[in-house]
């Protein structure tokens, strides 16, 4: 995508190969700061601080973070220490296990002088792998986009809401739940999306609507209880959001919140579609509520709030009376049975364990 109309990704090998650049994501909407990681630890803490964050980037910094160890010792034993001290950075986004594991699998039988090289080979190519699929997503899903517009009966503004972040800051490019709204404003389909705020660290009103703007994609923030009232009164015309890990019979979870939403959905008939990239689905479990680790973030994401002020400078206030506690869950789980669809690079499927084995017969179940 481009920032100030020059094509950008979100990660990249630094020009003299020593380092690797990121979007400082933490600065986002008031700068656009990019900043270069050297080391392992600056790899780690991009994650856990969420310079980076989305569950695909994520993936692409660890994977990268694993060159960057491998550049300073590519013994066996820093090879399982840097896979270790990454893993620990998040807890729920599946990428994050599934890059790890793939540089694993590719760095370890190589001899040590051969896997600094390697590494940086692999990072490089899960990145343009994530670019190829998330573009096939916004593929597939710009057809849902166009049958419900047809539904619509072509007139108006085709309204769609989503949640948190899922753009092309959440992963290499592209992104997942946006991939498709961009695909369907380029092909000219009124599109408008309702962003939801996404407290407490407001993913959606710092960095969907930052991604929107670049683009030129018409859309307005609100607050994050307001979806099912717009459902109710038929504003909405499908929701589309993105998933950090998705189960082998289609449970979803995301970003905190997106539960709600997708009850309210289903109670007033809106279609709920979930974008997401093969690496997000975890084979191995198939309840979502049961077996997926849930974040749990310092309550000061709740009682801090950061802003802009009219003359631009950038400052954090507390909302909160001292001395009441904060809880800060990141992520719920939405059963499969409220998702109306998954769109994946391979095509779209019911959120069912056969819909998915449908599209990935080759990878479910390994
Ligand atoms: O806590 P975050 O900002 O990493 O959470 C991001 C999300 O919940 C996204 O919706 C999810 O990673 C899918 S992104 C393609």
């Amino acid at each position: 995508m481009k920032v100030n109309g020059t094509p950008t990704r979100t990660i990249w090998r630094a020009e003299d190969g020593a380092g690797v650049e990121i979007i400082d994501q933490t600065k986002l909407p008031h700068a656009f700061v990019t900043t270069r990681l050297e080391t392992l630890d600056d790899a780690a803490r991009a994650i856990k601080d969420m310079l980076v964050r989305g569950a695909p980037l994520i993936g692409a910094t660890a994977a990268y973070g694993m060159a960057l160890a491998m550049r300073a010792d590519s013994s066996d034993e820093a090879l399982t220490a840097a896979h270790d001290q990454l893993y620990a950075t998040r807890p729920t986004a599946v990428n994050l296990r599934w890059a790890l594991a793939d540089m694993k699998r590719v760095l370890s039988p190589l001899s040590p002088s051969q896997r600094e090289n390697a590494a940086w080979l692999r990072a490089a190519e899960l990145c343009d792998e994530d670019v190829a699929i998330n573009e096939a997503i916004g593929d597939h899903g710009l057809d849902l986009f166009g049958e419900a517009w047809e539904k619509k009966g072509k007139t108006g503004t085709l309204n769609a809401l989503t949640h948190c972040n899922a753009g092309w800051l959440a992963t290499v490019d592209w992104g997942t739940a946006l991939a498709p709204i961009y695909k369907a404003h380029d092909a000219g389909l009124p599109v408008h999306v309702w962003v939801d705020e996404t407290r407490p660290r407001s993913q959606g009103a710092s960095l969907t609507a930052w991604e929107l703007n670049q683009h030129g994609v018409p859309h307005t923030v609100i607050v994050d209880n307001v979806g099912g009232h717009l459902m109710q009164h038929g504003m909405v015309d499908l929701c589309i959001v993105g998933t950090d890990r998705t189960t082998a019979a289609g449970d979803v979870c995301n970003k905190i919140g997106t539960y709600l939403k997708a009850l309210a959905a289903h109670d007033n008939g809106v279609p709920f579609y979930v974008a997401l990239p093969s690496p997000t689905i975890d084979w191995s479990i198939k309840d979502g509520l049961k077996d997926i680790p849930i974040e749990e973030r310092s309550g000061e994401e709740v009682s801090v709030i950061t802003g802009r002020t009219e003359s631009g400078e950038v400052v954090s206030v507390t909302i909160t009376p001292e001395g009441s506690p904060c809880g800060n869950w990141g992520f719920d789980v939405t059963p499969a049975r409220y998702v109306t669809a998954l769109v994946t690079e391979r095509g779209v499927c019911r959120a069912t364990e056969e819909g998915l084995k449908s599209l990935f017969p080759d990878v479910a179940g390994n």
